[in-house]
């Protein structure tokens, strides 16, 4: 009753910002993310009949509280689905190039669906083990799909859109701060619904971006996507903004880059920026400008390093036989799918 599975991150390009249903963890709008290779969660879960409660260690460190209970609660419902009683011991570690503060849920509680259903013997469809994912963190569902992939506000789970190699981009994540953010998603969005007089036209005007941005994928038009995405992630913090009080996770080394950005396209560079929940903007472009662009975004001072990441794959298992130890060397040789 062991698993290891593995999963990467991804970046919404139309955003997911509030919750329709808060118990159930269902979006009110339909987002769309592209998943990343550079950026993955390895996570070992094993059911034991001899343990007397669930435990998980993240990166060397014990959890307890609601970082624990967000785990066994995703548990518990793999539990009732396999029909199995047992307690598991839960190992994870994200593989994030050292830059505090980025490790997202997505890729962490799509690699703990993953791992937790396999291990509980369930041979579930991906649509389902991204359902699992959705309820403990709605970005993680798409992280079960490698690629372009959607969120459909109301749906249980997510949904292809694209393979990986569909459109050739890259995108490059400008680490800004170090340390977690100040504000979890969970935490603004409720707050944003609560007191924000720009949340109801964000939630109405969030799937015209989501048409937008689905169509330019498809067509592989970077010139009408990027326009999209920038609407997309400057919608969602206009919400924030108009809060009472204020949601800002802008720094000024956040603007920097987006001035940057901004300028890189008026010298002719196809770059569009976005951001979530934190400081750090993350840039679109093409895989043949990725270099040159890293390069523009690493000398904006205050940067403290950029992370050049391609369209990354499906979450997927290793060998339950090897010891965790050993996954996470079987993934930094470079060892995929
Ligand atoms: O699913 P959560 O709670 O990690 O929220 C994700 C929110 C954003 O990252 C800001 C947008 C998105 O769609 O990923």
């Amino acid at each position: 009753m062991i698993a290891i599975a593995i999963a990467h991150s991804n970046i919404a390009l139309a955003k997911y910002w509030g919750k329709a249903d808060v118990a159930g963890n269902f979006p009110a709008v339909p987002s769309l993310s592209l998943t990343l290779d550079a950026l993955l969660t390895i996570t070992r879960v094993e059911f034991d009949p001899t343990l007397g409660a669930d435990s998980a260690l993240l990166d060397g460190e014990v959890l307890t509280g609601r970082p624990l209970s967000r785990i066994t609660t995703l548990l518990d419902r793999v539990r009732e689905r396999a029909s199995i009683g047992f307690f598991a011991k839960v190992e994870s570690r994200n593989e994030f190039p050292t830059a505090a503060g980025l490790a997202s849920s997505a890729s962490g509680f799509a690699a703990l669906a993953l791992a937790a259903t396999r291990a509980a013997g369930l041979e579930l469809p991906i649509d389902e083990i991204s359902g699992m994912a959705r309820a403990a963190s709605a970005s993680a569902a798409r992280s079960l799909y490698g690629g372009w992939v959607a969120l459909r506000a109301g749906s249980p789970g997510a949904e292809r859109v694209a393979a990986p190699d569909h459109f050739p981009v890259a995108m490059l994540v400008a680490v800004t701060a170090a340390g977690p953010k100040a504000v979890g998603s969970t935490e603004g969005m409720t707050h944003t619904r609560a007191t924000s007089p720009y949340y109801a036209t964000w939630v109405n005007h969030a799937p015209v971006l989501f048409e937008r941005v689905r169509d330019a994928v498809l067509a592989r038009d970077l010139a009408a996507l990027g326009p999209a995405v920038e609407q997309s992630a400057l919608m969602m913090h206009a919400s924030m903004l108009a809060a009472d009080p204020a949601v800002i996770y802008f720094l000024p080394t956040t603007l920097a880059v987006i001035a940057r950005v901004r300028e890189l396209r008026a010298q002719g560079t196809a770059a569009f920026f976005t951001m979530d929940a934190g400081p750090h903007v993350k840039v679109l472009t093409q895989k043949s400008a990725a270099a040159d662009v890293a390069t523009a975004l690493g000398e904006v001072a205050g940067v403290k390093r950029v992370i050049v990441c391609r369209p990354g794959p499906d979450a997927y298992c290793l060998d339950p036989g090897l010891d965790f130890a050993q996954a996470v060397e079987r993934v930094r040789s470079g060892a995929g799918p």
